[in-house]
């Protein structure tokens, strides 16, 4: 009967949770029009479509020890990148957590906090690969500046903090500029320093991926939060002031596409399982995509189908475990702990779920083979939603096109990404519904570490003669 039951509900779950070829076409030509939309309009409102101003790559040949300062939702990373040729680099960071009162308080905190951590390395821990003046300060240090969340900017060292999302909850942060603050924060220590350029974390990836595979012409993260950078014809980026357009006609520059925001109910395949965690989400009817795919997200999804399940009589017994009913406890995480467990009769999970809820009965074997299927399932289509979106992408750049031969690289980074089993098989598999052979055989996805530490690195090198 329990049999029969959860037998039932698995197949609902596995028809909406599924997401077949035709529907990830259509998802792929909606991002492609969102996308020009967004490509045309310059609102506060809307924020996608990013124009970095970076209109170069590299080759992969640049020299020298350029500084980047990389803020992300967990740690802020201040590094000397060390580029030497051929592709190769040597990074020496100052490396910290970002702690609580620093993501809520007052935005001057932060930045002075960061300000601090660039002192450490400049006179202390990478002191020897500094001149004695720009040690002593009495010679101007630059820096680029990588920021993982969104940035309206308006060239490549100016730029308002849109908002900050992923915990940071800064007073007075929203709408002012952000170099502006960099530098009052070095004023107030006392610092020779200027930021020369900053980039989102994607833009990071792509720019540094460059530096290794001068093909590449995507960036993605896959991680906490998701979202991806492209190359796009000035011509095309029609909200670019006029006169910018006209001095760069025909040339290219690096979008920051906030892919995250794009997407909508009336054609993302939704479940009541996201419309649930939508509900509950602290930005409600905000990042559709991410929220069905990333990493903050997929643990969350997971919970609410398991809760469903064990209301319905369908796992454990119909007994719901004690702390399961706290939102988020479920880390993505588990799933990936679960999908790893090889171990008799699904020892390791039986483990993990009982060091981390209290059960009046063991889970069965059985609950744990249910369970794998629900995370596998979730993954999956997260995992096809990437190649659906990242797709739209390779249109826009028509990488695709049946007469070229070229392959078609994209440099990606994130947690999920490097960290969850069988991610990278079912990204492939998702481009595999999506395309030909002759296409999937062009795509390489290829592993971008340490995007935002030397992507800022290389940019603040790339546009180093244009700011000196
Ligand atoms: C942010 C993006 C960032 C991405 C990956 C999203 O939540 O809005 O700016 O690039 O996460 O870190």
């Amino acid at each position: 009967m329990v049999a029969a039951k959860a037998a039932a509900l698995l197949d609902a779950f596995d028809s909406s949770f599924n997401v077949r070829k035709h529907h990830l076409e259509l998802i792929r030509e909606a991002f492609v029009n969102e996308g020009i939309r967004a490509l045309e309009t310059d609102s506060d409102e809307i924020p996608a479509m990013i124009p970095s101003y970076v209109n170069s790559l590299p080759t992969g040949n640049e020299k020298g020890t350029f500084i980047s300062l990389d803020l992300g939702g967990t740690n802020c990373r201040v590094a000397a990148v060390q580029l030497l040729g051929d592709g190769k680099v040597e990074v020496l960071e100052v490396k910290s957590a970002v702690s609580g009162d620093f993501r809520l308080g007052k935005v001057e905190s932060l930045f002075n906090w960061m300000a601090e951590l660039v002192i450490e390395l400049v006179t202390v821990k990478g002191r020897h690969l500094f001149s004695p003046s720009e040690v002593d300060g009495s010679e101007t240090i630059y820096l680029g500046v990588t920021w993982s969340f969104p940035v309206n900017q308006t060239d490549i060292n100016r730029g308002k903090i849109l908002r900050m999302g992923k915990g940071f909850s800064l007073v007075n942060a929203d709408g002012r500029d952000l170099v502006e603050l960099f530098h009052e924060a070095f004023e107030r220590k006392g610092m020779n320093a200027r930021v020369s350029a900053i980039i989102n974390d994607t833009v990071g990836t792509l720019v540094a991926h460059a530096y290794q595979n001068p093909l590449a012409r995507i960036g993605v993260i896959i991680a906490t939060g998701t979202n991806a950078a492209y190359i796009e014809k000035v011509d095309n980026i029609v909200k670019l002031p006029k006169n910018y357009r006209s001095k760069h006609a025909h040339e290219s520059m690096v979008i920051n596409s906030e892919i995250d925001i794009f997407g909508s109910p009336a054609y993302l395949p939704v479940t009541e399982y996201d419309v649930q965690l939508m509900a509950g989400s602290a930005q409600p009817n905000f990042q559709h995509y991410e929220k069905m795919m990333s990493g903050m997200y997929m643990g969350e999804l997971t919970r609410l189908v398991i809760t469903d399940f064990v209301d319905k009589g369908a796992l454990f017994g119909g007994v719901h475990p004690g702390g399961f009913d706290v939102p988020y406890s479920f880390q993505t995480a588990f799933m990936s702990a679960i999908e790893r467990d090889f171990t008799a009769g699904h020892s390791d999970s039986i483990n993990l779920l009982t060091d981390n809820y209290e059960f009046l009965n063991k889970p069965t074997e059985r609950d744990v083979e249910i369970i794998h299927h629900i995370v596998k399932t979730i993954s999956t289509r997260s995992a096809h939603l990437a190649a659906a979106t990242t797709s739209s992408l390779i249109q826009k750049q028509d990488l695709h096109r049946d007469d070229s031969t070229e392959p078609i690289v994209i440099g990606i980074n994130g947690s999920v990404y490097e960290h969850y089993p069988f991610y990278e098989e079912r990204l492939m598999a998702g481009f595999e519904l999506i395309y030909p052979q002759n296409v999937c055989s062009r795509i390489k996805v290829e592993l971008a570490r340490d995007g935002g530490t030397v992507g800022a690195a290389l940019v603040a090198m790339l546009c180093s003669s244009k700011n000196k």
